[in-house]
């Protein structure tokens, strides 16, 4: 992985995603789960936030909930510091355009029947650009593709099973490149690839936000992970955030026990993450 980089503070900056008192429960009765239990978030335009957890814990059933695919049982979710209405059809297609996603398996979300560039064309559709010349998405694509390290040209008339995990994943990157989304959640992107490529395809979506500017919320269980690539950390444990804030301030002073114990258990330290200052004694 590249060199320690820069945080930001987006603290003050204008608000994004929003959460508060956000509940989801599934099942009646004795079969009741509360996934996510009264949560408050406050995510920032550009900022690269983590939410992290072990499994179980609550993180992909948030972020449906963000994405708008279920319903919040208890709460509000707000955009851009309003009460989110997505109530009808219109505005969920509407909200959709502002938010993306991208998941573990990466070929769960391809059409397997079409083309890579049919894939790619779609986005410069979706985005208004029906109308551009051939030549106009042509370079676009190629541009998407080169940002991501992928040859235009090599991928024209192939389908998603001729790539590997690694280039797919490089690919979804690609169509969020061209699809522009104000808000991208990446659900576990890297759990299915290599160390080599998920170190790569951390470094793209960092590159992606500081291009675009898109807020993109980073959902692991790897902790080290969240240390690296975020501004901003939320620690989830049984559906609750037990502590949140500035990924270096939480992850090199925690103050939960289960933050502690999540430290504890990433097996190897990397040297650059130095996490070996911080005190894990539990309270
Ligand atoms: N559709 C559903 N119906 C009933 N229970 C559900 C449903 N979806 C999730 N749950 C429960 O909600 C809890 C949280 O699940 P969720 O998938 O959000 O966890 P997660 O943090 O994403 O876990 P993982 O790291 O394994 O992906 C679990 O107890 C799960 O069994
Ligand atoms: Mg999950």
């Amino acid at each position: 992985m590249s060199e320690k980089r820069e945080r930001k503070d987006f603290s003050n900056g204008p608000l994004c995603l929003s959460g508060r008192g956000v509940t989801k429960v599934f099942g009646l009765g004795e079969k009741k789960t509360v996934a996510v239990d009264h949560v408050d978030f406050d995510f920032h335009e550009g900022e690269f936030v983590s939410i992290v957890g072990e499994s179980g814990s609550g993180k992909t059933t948030l972020s449906k909930m963000l994405l708008g695919l279920i319903n919040v049982s208890e709460g509000e979710i707000l955009f851009q510091g309003k009460p989110r209405d997505i109530g009808s059809g219109r505005k969920k297609r509407e909200y959709w355009k502002g938010i993306q996603a991208i998941f573990q398996d990466p070929f769960s979300s391809f059409n397997v029947f079409h083309k890579i560039d049919s894939v790619l064309l779609d986005c410069i559709n979706i985005r208004g650009g029906r109308g551009l010349s051939k030549e106009k998405k042509i370079e676009m694509m190629t541009e998407a593709c080169s940002f991501v390290n992928l040859k235009f040209a090599e991928l024209t008339n192939k389908y998603p099973f001729e790539l590997s995990g690694g280039q797919m994943q490089r690919l979804m990157i690609a169509r969020i490149f061209l699809l522009r989304p104000k808000i991208l959640l990446a659900d576990e992107p890297t759990s299915m690839v290599d160390a080599c490529s998920r170190a790569t395809i951390l470094d793209m979506l960092l590159d992606l936000r500081d291009e675009t500017g898109m807020t993109i919320i980073f959902i692991t269980h790897d902790i080290g992970l969240a240390y690296y690539i975020s501004d901003t950390v939320y620690i989830m444990e049984h559906g609750r955030f037990v502590e949140s804030g500035k990924a270096d301030e939480v992850i090199l002073n925690p103050k939960a026990a289960y933050t502690k114990r999540l430290i504890s258990d990433v097996p190897k330290i990397h040297e650059e993450w130095d996490l070996s200052t911080v005190d894990l004694k539990t309270e």
